[in-house]
């Protein structure tokens, strides 16, 4: 299999969509490989914090994107070795990540690391360009969506649950602040893909959203090799 013809399912969506856990799981479904592309850019955004780095200094920035010892292992991932995975989590990495990201040396320094994820059988990549930008060909892309009063709900139990304490109010606004910021930057925007197929998930479960991008993946496969024969 060429590196092109394996299948992409490229899922995007603001923050806090559900975009994560679906796509793991329509992942695992698939026994294909998974790329979180926003934990790419938190890596980057922790090694700035550390280094100091103000987020206007681009080159830098880029430089460390470049040089990222980054590692994905099943739940935990790894900055030059050490356990960064509950300090990725945390908003203030969040927030700076969204700064950084819009930084044109930045994204350009993570395309390719990012498209090293596609080998055989398949790749399910989530985040915010990945049917735009990085994975254009993808086989299917779904745009994941719901209202921020369900998405601010989601991350507030997310962080609840990992015993951090939050409020919800504060994580409504840094949740707006956030789709304003990558929505409206000048590179990569937050925006469908003119071909995404469109799915709200506010009033689905988890287990409905990844049947129906399972479902949707598999009438692409079938509309694929009913048009070859
Ligand atoms: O998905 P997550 O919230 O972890 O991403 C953190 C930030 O990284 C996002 O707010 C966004 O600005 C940026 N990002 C991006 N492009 C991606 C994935 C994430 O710009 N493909």
């Amino acid at each position: 299999m060429s590196g092109a013809a394996v299948p992409v399912v490229a899922i995007d969506g603001p923050s806090a969509s559900g975009k994560g856990t679906v796509a793991r799981r329509v992942a695992a479904a698939l026994g294909f490989h998974y790329l979180e592309s926003g934990a790419l850019y938190r890596l980057v955004a922790l090694a700035s914090l550390r280094a100091g780095l103000g987020a206007q200094r681009e080159a830098e920035i880029a430089a460390l994107a470049a040089a990222l010892a980054a590692e994905f292992l099943d739940e935990r991932t790894l900055l030059s070795g050490e356990d960064v995975t509950e300090a990725l989590r945390d908003e203030e990495c969040g927030n700076r990540a969204s700064e950084i990201a819009r930084l044109p040396a930045v994204r350009e320094a993570l395309l390719a690391r990012q498209r090293a994820f596609r080998r055989p059988p398949g790749l399910v990549a989530e985040g915010r360009d990945m049917g735009t930008v990085v994975f254009p060909d993808a086989l299917l892309k779904v745009f994941l969506t719901a209202s921020v009063a369900v998405r601010a709900e989601r991350r507030y139990k997310q962080l609840i649950d990992k015993g951090i304490r939050a409020n919800l109010a504060a994580l409504s606004r840094d949740l707006e602040d956030r789709d304003a910021r990558d929505a409206a930057r000048s590179v990569a925007p937050l925006r469908p893909a003119a071909d995404a197929v469109l799915l709200d998930t506010t009033a689905l479960t988890i287990e409905e959203a990844v049947a129906q991008v399972l479902a949707l993946y598999r009438r692409r496969v079938g509309e694929r090799t009913g048009g070859i024969a």
